[in-house]
């Protein structure tokens, strides 16, 4: 699986003003991938990756998968339910849908579904409402629900922004597990230095652009 940005560009209105976020942005990754982004608050990571997931469009410049083009539109949303795990900055969970019809909802399998919790330790929580779930719980409620569909590629900003250090060594151990046994390709926004230490490739975002160390 091929993901290519080139010279892509997006815009928000900010006060009548159009204001660019993202400033021709080339990348590129596969499933051999596993890359940490950083860079400071508001310089546009989860922007990028949500265009990545296929969740939000652009304006200028192409984005393709495998040659397809994506701009937010119904190839996306196929990609997002067969072969790309997402867990966005919110976790976009659903409150009063418990911990297992959360998971669920990615894919009807619920044997796969228990094997994720377990290994996530968050198992006795599966019958909880989300709402009623600490910030570290939900975070790994939808890190278990985008691993349901086992994607090709595994899209995560700021997964282990609110766990404890075990939870956080846990999921690393996991991640590295999928990117180097299961070929699964990884793109983490990430602030934690230990969590970007994993990863083949750092990329550094400053004010909508790329830059690149390997
Ligand atoms: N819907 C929107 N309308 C207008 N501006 C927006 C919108 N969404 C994001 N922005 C702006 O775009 C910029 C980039 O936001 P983004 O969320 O991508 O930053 P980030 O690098 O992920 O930051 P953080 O590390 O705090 O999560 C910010 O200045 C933000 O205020
Ligand atoms: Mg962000």
């Amino acid at each position: 699986m091929q993901l290519c940005c080139n010279h892509l560009s997006k815009y928000y209105t900010r006060d009548k003003k159009r204001i660019p976020i993202l400033k021709d942005i080339n990348f590129s990754m596969s499933e051999r991938d596993f890359i940490a982004i950083q860079g400071p608050s508001g310089c546009g990571k989860s922007t990028l990756l949500n265009i990545l997931c296929g969740l939000l469009p652009y304006e200028e410049g192409e984005y393709t998968i495998d040659g397809q083009l994506i701009n937010n539109n119904s190839a996306a949303d196929q990609l997002r339910a067969k072969s790309i795990g997402v867990v966005v900055q919110n976790y976009a969970l659903l409150p009063y849908a418990t911990v297992l019809e959360n998971i669920m909802l990615a894919k009807k399998d619920k044997l796969r579904a228990l094997e994720l919790l377990k290994l996530l330790h968050i198992d006795p929580l599966m019958k909880m409402k989300v709402a009623k779930l600490s910030g570290g719980e939900k975070q790994r409620v939808a890190i278990a629900r985008a691993l349901m569909i086992s994607p090709q590629i595994l899209m995560m900003d700021e997964p282990t922004g609110a766990l404890d250090s075990q939870s956080r060594d846990d999921l690393m151990t996991l991640l590295t597990d999928l990117h180097t046994n299961h070929h699964t390709g990884l793109f983490l926004v990430t602030h934690d230095h230990i969590v970007a230490q994993h990863a083949t490739t750092i990329i550094h975002m400053k004010d909508g652009e790329l830059s690149q160390n390997q």
